[in-house]
């Protein structure tokens, strides 16, 4: 089964009695993630799983790419002792040179084992980062549409997101961004290619972010989270962060171009550009391990040293994106034209994006509004669904806009 519960295995929810105030008040904030699974196992029943379209998951639905399965069986074939127990921290030094040779290729810049830091996926890497950086009461800013889990990230270490409005084409507005700068100001976190927009911030963006840190008066670091790196259409080229801004991060995963979500393996590269790289990557070897990851999965560590550039065939993906946005443009939805990723984040027809939800769940297609992601107004589509699905839930997304509209 593909899709994942949010709802408990028995019994009733008793709120605030035993979890903490401040997780319960997560929860209630995160609760529309588990009232639309609720819905959408409502509507499967009623409908017949055929019959409901759903779009709500971010969850690649190919298989790797046979190259590393094949890896993975190697490294467990192996005689090579060893090869699962305990290592530094941050991670094998072999597996990290690997990685930094290909950072050295791509930037230009003198990465080494010594930058790079193993990670339990993107989430454990921005979680390790972020406790490293924050004091409590310390600000985060960040970009709409934003991947939803950065509040709660933030929140982790004691820190607060601080979500700035982007421009009409969902790229960083960075004199707002340098507006929302406070003394509290320690991080500014970003995600290109985005979820959920699919857009890609141009080389420009981070050429104005370098000269707006420039001007902060303490350092502020640019984490750059990069998932999707290697999910891009029409030819264009995603731009390397580090070459652009000095105090730079990248938190990346092989998630999503490996189509290994489950496995757990990301890392942390620290630009060897900034000054306090040293001094940070052994804070980061520190909270990684008391986050209680210890270490990234020795596995699947050895397998991405061997096989990391390789990338899921993303063809399948442009195709679904030219039918969905075609189709949705079609119809006369507004949207941004995505260049990356999986998902597609139209404008609704009516400014309540919840509503709109229900709507569309109503034609049996399931979406997730722009509101979770700091964008009312709009909803994420995600693409990891089959060619079929794609075809046969556009005509719910022309019902439910016509009756948005008023033509019923
Ligand atoms: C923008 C973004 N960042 C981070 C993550 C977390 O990725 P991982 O599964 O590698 O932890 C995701 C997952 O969907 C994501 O979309």
């Amino acid at each position: 089964m593909r899709s994942y519960s949010t709802t408990p295995a028995v019994g009733p929810i008793l709120r605030g009695v035993i979890v903490s105030r401040a997780v319960t008040d997560n929860l209630a904030r995160a609760s529309w993630i588990r009232r639309m699974f609720e819905e959408g196992a409502r509507l499967k029943q009623e409908r017949g799983a055929e019959k409901v379209f759903d779009f709500t998951l971010g969850n690649p639905e190919i298989e790797p790419p046979p190259a590393v399965l094949a890896a993975a069986r190697r490294v467990l074939d192996s005689p090579e002792p060893h090869r699962h127990a305990y290592m530094p921290n941050a991670g094998h030094v072999a597996v990290r040179a690997a990685v930094a040779k290909r950072l050295r290729a791509a930037t230009g810049l003198p990465y080494t084992a010594g930058h790079v830091l193993m990670t339990v996926g993107a989430g454990a890497a921005l979680n390790t980062v972020l406790k490293a950086l924050l004091d409590p009461g310390d600000e985060v800013l960040t970009v709409a549409p934003f991947f939803a889990e950065y509040v709660f990230y933030a929140e982790n270490h004691g820190g607060r997101l601080v979500v700035v409005p982007p421009k009409a084409d969902l790229t960083p507005d960075v004199g707002k961004l340098e507006a929302a700068i406070t003394p509290r100001t320690r991080a500014i976190l970003v995600n290109s290619p985005n979820n959920p927009s699919g857009v890609i911030y141009p080389a420009s963006a981070f050429v104005e972010i370098e000269a707006m840190l420039a001007r902060a008066a303490r350092p502020i670091v640019l984490v750059s989270d990069e998932p999707y790196r290697a999910l891009v259409f029409d030819d264009v080229v995603v731009p390397e962060v580090p070459p652009l801004v000095t105090r730079s991060i990248v938190a990346t995963s092989w998630s999503k171009s490996l189509a290994i979500p489950g496995e757990r393996i990301g890392y942390l590269a620290l630009s060897p550009r900034m000054p306090e790289a040293a001094e940070l990557f052994e804070a980061c070897t520190f909270t990684s391990r008391v986050l209680g990851f210890v270490n990234a999965p020795a596995l699947w560590q050895w397998v991405v040293a061997e096989v990391g550039d390789q990338v899921i065939d993303v063809a399948p993906y442009r195709e679904k994106r030219d039918l969905m946005y075609e189709g949705l443009t079609r119809i006369g939805y507004q949207c941004v034209k995505p260049q990356g990723a999986f998902y597609v984040f139209p404008r609704t027809p009516i400014d309540d994006d919840v509503a709109f939800v229900r709507l569309l769940a109503e034609e049996g297609v399931l979406t997730v509004p722009g509101s979770g992601f700091g964008m009312p107004g709009h909803i994420r589509i995600s693409l990891t669904v089959e060619r079929e699905t794609v075809v046969r839930g556009l005509p719910g997304f022309e019902r439910a806009f016509r009756k948005a509209r008023g033509g019923g």
